[in-house]
């Protein structure tokens, strides 16, 4: 594998970051400096060094999760189940959720051991758009739903920044709300701001990634090519 791949496949920086350090000499392998970003190294046998640093190689690996309701968003919890605990045949134990989703919300969820993507999808500038469906405790009215569509206050310093409203089921009180935040129970302030209550939530995408609905809820797999390529895609683009 070329150096400058293996050393950001490893998680030490960007392409361009780690094309730096190879050329500035602080790169070693196997003890001598390399300062070429095209040496080809065998990641089996090769020593590589970053600033003095041994670097490991860590394998990047995406799944995508069906959260139940029921479980935390979180790695470790004393007396919940968590969504690790869901995917543990996976063997690997270097896992964490992109982002947290409430312990009653269901659907997609990104579990990666990749902090770089993880960091640029829940950075809060970059505005990532997340897609939830809603049952609400009753219908809504225009003036409402332009509320939401305008930047609700949710009782923070700011509004809410602007939403995308649309009815799934209005009989049923089934809506779709498209936000770019994550602010803590947001889409359930965001409604509770127009006096109306979530009863249940489900995640359905993140960016360009679409929740397989073929997963029944607590199943997962690992990401597709393309729908890997769609988040690493999205995330560079918002990052230039
Ligand atoms: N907004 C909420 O209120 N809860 C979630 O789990 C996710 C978004």
């Amino acid at each position: 594998m070329r150096l400058d791949k293996y050393l950001t496949q490893a998680g030490i920086g960007t392409r361009s970051q780690v094309k730096e350090y190879i050329r500035k000499g602080l790169v070693t392998v196997d003890g001598r400096p390399e300062k070429h970003c095209d040496c080809k190294i065998d990641e089996t046998l090769c020593l590589v060094s970053c600033q003095g640093r041994p670097v490991s190689f860590q394998k990047m690996v995406y799944y995508m999760l069906n959260k139940p309701a029921g479980c935390v968003s979180a790695t470790r919890d004393r007396r919940e189940q968590t969504v690790l605990d869901l995917v543990k045949d996976t063997g690997r134990g270097d896992l964490f959720p992109v982002g947290r989703l409430d312990k009653d919300t269901e659907g997609l969820l990104l579990l990666t051991n990749d902090g770089l993507l993880a960091h640029r999808l829940l950075s809060p500038g970059k505005h990532v758009s997340k897609q939830y469906l809603a049952v609400l405790s009753h219908d809504l009215t225009q003036e409402q739903i332009a509320i939401l569509e305008q930047g609700a206050d949710i009782g923070e310093a700011h509004p809410a920044r602007p939403a995308v409203f649309a009815w799934k089921d209005r009989e049923q009180a089934q809506a779709l709300l498209t936000i770019t935040e994550g602010k803590f129970h947001q889409v359930k302030r965001m409604f509770a701001s127009v006096g109306c209550q979530v009863l249940a939530l489900k995640r359905l995408s993140m960016g360009t990634l679409i929740l397989d609905e073929t997963l029944a809820p607590g199943q997962y797999r690992p990401l597709h090519s393309e729908e890997l390529e769609g988040l690493l895609k999205l995330t560079k683009l918002e990052d230039g």
